[in-house]
Formats: C-alpha cells, structure tokens, sequence
C-alpha cells in the first residue's frame, strides 16, 4: 500500500507538500501540484477519497445534513438516502448540524475542497448566499424538506400548509368544537406554514383566538409543556392539530398528566407519520409526510447531478395523507 512518504519520494517533494496539496491549504505552484497528482495517481494512492477527488475524479461520497438527529423523522429520512445512495456505490457522511451554522461551514468547506461529491442540507441554517455560490460553482446539493426563499437549487418538501387544512378538517368533520394548534420553531419553515394552514382554517370560527396557538418547539418535552399552557388558558379545547408528530405524542403525556382522556375528551392529531405514532397508547392520528419517498428522491436527484455534471434546480413538492387512528376517532 503506498504512503504519502512514497508520493513524496516519488514527485519529488516534502510530505508537507503532498500534504498541503492534499488539504488545499498553504501555497503550492501549480507545477508541484501537477507532480503531487501524478504521483498519486502513478502509485495509486487512490483508495483514498481525497486522492481521487484532487485528481478530478469523484469521491463516492456524499453529506448528508441533518439539523437534529433525535428526532426520529431525521433518522428515517437517512435510511432513504443511504440506502439509495448504496445501490449506486455511494457513502453517506451524517452531519447533525445542531441548527448550528459552522457545523454545516465545515461541509460546505469539505464540498469545495472536493472531499465529497455533493449534499443534501436538511436544516434551516443553510445561508442563501452560500446555495448561490455551490450554484455558480456547479456545486451538486439539494435542499430538502426545508424550502429557502430565493432558490437557486433543487429542493425536495412536502405540502404544509395543505397538510395543516387537512388536520384541521379532519378535526372539525369528527365535531371538535375548539381546536388548538402547538406549532413549530417560528424560524423553520414549515412550521411557519403549518401554523399558517391551521390559522386559515380557524379564524373565521367564533370560538378562534390568537391564544389557542401555543409554541412546542418540534419536540416532546416542548409538547408536554405547551398543552399544558394551553388548558391553563383554555379548558374547553376539545381538538388539537399538532405542528409536528414529537410534540403530539408529548401533548398525549401531558394529557395524560392532567387527567384529560384522548380521544373522548381532546382529540389529537399530529404532523410527519413517524413509525412511533403507531406504538403510543391510543396509536396517534397524524398527517403522514412521504419520508421514505422524501429521502430517496432527494439521493436520487443529487446523484444524478454527479454523474450527469447538470445542476438541476428544480422544485419537487410532495402530497402528504391523513392517517386517521384511535387519537382522533370519536363514536359518534
Ligand atoms: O419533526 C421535525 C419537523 O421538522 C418535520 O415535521 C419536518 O418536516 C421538519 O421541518
């Protein structure tokens, strides 16, 4: 197996050299460059990903960025990509950006020194100007679940705000009277339009006020707390339309905690279709996002823009379905 001391000996140079070519950091003439890659490529250094993406081949890799890989729609939206991107020869890197903006720095960074191939970005720190820029660059990426405003990418999501209506609906036509929302962090899009859906299906009812709307932050602790803000406020909600399906099954602890039965008294509806919804106790109501078909669309269009060398920037908005179960079936 040659090393990088062989590539060294070999172009003629320090290791630092071969290193720095290596990291793209630190000056290197291009004719020490040129040396550096045909010895790597003599010697076949090429097991490495690196090696191959300096010398203008592709890694076989691709990133993955996800904003919180505790939440369960994350991982299944993972397994999607990875298993698509395996059948084309492919490896996923997982980043859990944490929301936090210099982790995603450090992949784009990774994308532009081409020690990956492409990514797909499923987090809400991604900066325009840095989606503008792969896009001049020929950059493969694609953006999914979370749509940007001026979009110079392709971008995989679902139907939000229609998904909201249809919660929303399902709750009325089972004759709630009073239905409430816990909605999402207000700087994630689709919360936004969730909150939205609900909003424009409610406000022309009597009973509707601006307080029936109450943060729960896409999780569970953030369900528990939020409903029971909510029946501090209102004690007469009899539905609830959850921003996402972590804060329903939270709101159905809650419920539980202050003795309120689901679906007799509050019914419940969630949003995402998460596999968990089907083991809590009454099974959660939810309006079900295509996951599956979320993430490996979106592994197919990136590898696609690899192998092709065409960036796409196309909008891929999906349907989503109602999937009615014991949180909000009513006798009638
Ligand atoms: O549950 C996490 C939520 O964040 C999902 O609903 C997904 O669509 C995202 O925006």
């Amino acid at each position: 197996m040659p090393t990088i001391r062989d590539v060294a000996r070999l172009a003629g140079v320090s290791v630092a050299t071969v290193s720095r070519v290596l990291n793209k950091n630190g000056y290197v003439n291009k004719d020490t460059e040129q040396k550096v890659i045909k010895a790597i490529e003599q010697l076949q250094y090429m097991p490495n990903a690196v090696a191959r993406g300096l010398a203008g081949k592709q890694t076989g890799t691709i990133a993955l960025i996800l904003p919180d890989i505790s939440n369960p729609f994350f991982p299944e939206i993972a397994r999607a990509v990875e298993d698509v991107a395996q059948k084309h020869g492919y490896t996923v890197i997982l980043c859990n950006s944490d929301d936090q903006g210099q982790k995603e720095q450090t992949y784009i960074e990774m994308l532009r020194k081409k020690y990956i191939d492409g990514i797909i970005f499923a987090s809400n720190t991604l900066r325009e100007e840095d989606v503008q820029q792969m896009q001049a660059n020929k950059i493969p990426l694609v953006v999914l679940d979370r749509a940007l405003a001026n979009r110079a990418c392709s971008v995989i999501r679902s139907r939000n705000y229609e998904g909201a209506k249809l919660a929303v609906t399902h709750l009325l036509e089972i004759g709630c009277q009073k239905i409430a929302h816990l909605y999402g962090p207000q700087d994630i899009i689709t919360a936004r339009e969730r909150m939205l859906g609900y909003e424009e299906s409610v406000m022309h009812f009597p009973w509707y006020t601006p307080s029936l709307m109450v943060p729960g932050y896409f999780s569970l602790d953030g369900g528990i707390a939020a409903v029971k803000e909510l029946f501090a406020k209102h004690g007469d909600v009899d539905g609830i339309f959850c921003g996402n399906d972590l804060m329903a099954i939270g709101a159905l602890k809650g419920l539980h905690q202050l003795g309120i039965r689901v679906p007799d008294e509050v019914a419940l509806i969630g949003f995402d279709g998460i596999s968990l919804t089907q083991i809590t106790q009454p099974e959660l109501s939810t309006v079900a996002q295509p996951i599956y078909e979320m993430g490996s669309l979106a592994a197919r269009v990136l590898i696609e823009m690899i192998t092709s060398g065409e960036i796409e920037t196309k909008l891929y908005e999906l349907d989503v379905t109602l999937v009615g179960r014991e949180s909000s079936r009513r006798s009638s």
